[in-house]
């Protein structure tokens, strides 16, 4: 069993697992290098020989102890057949959400669509440099690719005017989007997926009234359907002010945090195991201050079953070197 399960699992605390959100990504050559040649983002994901390579790519610099498969949250839409493009630096755009053309969609159109993201599962967990690490699968949260659905593009600070107001739409949209997610999960893990992380990404814009319906209630439906395949579930609700309330109500197999939030707080009042917390633009700053907040997160979780990463993915002006550093430093911890 990887350390990463062990922690989760056996509740461990002295493992010291680390692994790190984006960690295939813009801030390393080998991948700027495959990405300059394959400018369709949507297309690179289903390119199952250079999507294994770019997810193994981490693994031969660092000592990471994970390997999480390099595709998009936004897949999901896009088997759904909603267009999806990445225009640089606009980030997603999305086509019109079109609920009677994604109700027709069937299962096996959607799986044959994006099945080649299954086979690069499958290669990466038999690879030798996943041997005892974890691989690991994801998916948005319902409540995030409603928001992308909806709303075409990143939201950044506020949703569109009147992305409330189709309520049959949002309705529509989070049932089908359960039943897809589900399917999802499910073909991650037959291919080898040993954890399963969902990214909430905007779970910071709801009010509390608001976030029953469109957070807590279709997420307890994944993290149930996750756990009864047998296979740990780690939810990031990144932005949420009330991490203690999640866990109580969604009860995730662990809890990764944002940079935002107190760690202390955190270790005082969740039980269950924590992943995260370090803020990105730390691996900006010079080694003495990034061992310096590394250790921080470290000591305050060292009793308590922890899996160091980050409170988001590793910024693209990241240095290899200082990740290189900080890895080190955390298995050496
Ligand atoms: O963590 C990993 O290494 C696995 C791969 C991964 C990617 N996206 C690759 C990617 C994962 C887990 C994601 C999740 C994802 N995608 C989220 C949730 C996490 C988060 O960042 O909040 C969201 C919201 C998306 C949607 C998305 N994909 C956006 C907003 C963007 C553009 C912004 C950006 O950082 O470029 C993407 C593109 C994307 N997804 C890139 C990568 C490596 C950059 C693509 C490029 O090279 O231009």
């Amino acid at each position: 069993m990887s350390s990463i399960n062990k922690t989760i699992i056996d509740k461990k605390t002295d493992l010291n697992p680390i692994w790190i959100m984006r960690q295939a990504g813009r801030y390393l050559p080998e991948f700027r290098e495959i990405r300059s040649k394959n400018t369709d983002f949507i297309k690179l994901c289903l390119n199952e020989n250079l999507s294994t390579e770019i997810t193994l790519q981490p693994l031969k610099r660092f000592e990471l102890d994970a390997a999480i498969i390099f595709s998009d949250i936004l897949m999901l839409p896009h088997g759904l057949n909603q267009r999806v493009e990445f225009k640089k630096n606009l980030g997603p755009i999305l086509g019109d959400l079109n609920l009677d053309q994604i109700s027709i969609i069937k299962d096996i159109d959607f799986v044959k669509k994006i099945q080649p993201v299954y086979n690069a599962i499958r290669s990466v967990s038999k690879n030798t440099l996943t041997k005892n690490k974890c691989t690991i699968g994801f998916v948005g949260a319902p409540w995030t690719l409603l928001v992308y659905m909806i709303n075409k593009q990143s939201p950044k600070l506020k949703l569109i005017d009147n992305f409330y107001s189709d309520s049959l739409l949002i309705k529509g949209t989070l049932k089908i989007l359960d039943k897809f997610l589900k399917i999802h999960i499910k073909n991650q893990i037959k291919n080898g997926a040993e954890v399963i992380q969902i990214f909430d990404s905007w779970a910071g814009l709801l009010d509390k009234n608001d976030l029953s319906h469109y957070i807590y209630e279709p997420t307890i439906s994944l993290v149930e359907f996750t756990k009864s395949l047998n296979i740990p579930v780690i939810c990031f609700p990144r932005g949420i002010k009330d991490y203690k309330n999640y866990c109580d109500v969604v009860k995730p197999s662990a809890i990764c945090i944002d940079y935002e939030v107190d760690p202390i707080q955190i270790r005082k009042e969740i039980k269950i195991p924590v992943q995260g917390g370090m803020d990105p633009k730390t691996l900006l700053m010079d080694k003495d201050n990034l061992r310096k907040e590394a250790k921080k997160y470290l000591d305050i979780f060292k009793d308590h079953p922890y899996i160091f990463n980050l409170g988001h993915g590793v910024l693209p002006q990241t240095d290899p070197n200082m990740m290189d550093y900080l890895v080190k430093m955390v298995k050496d911890y």
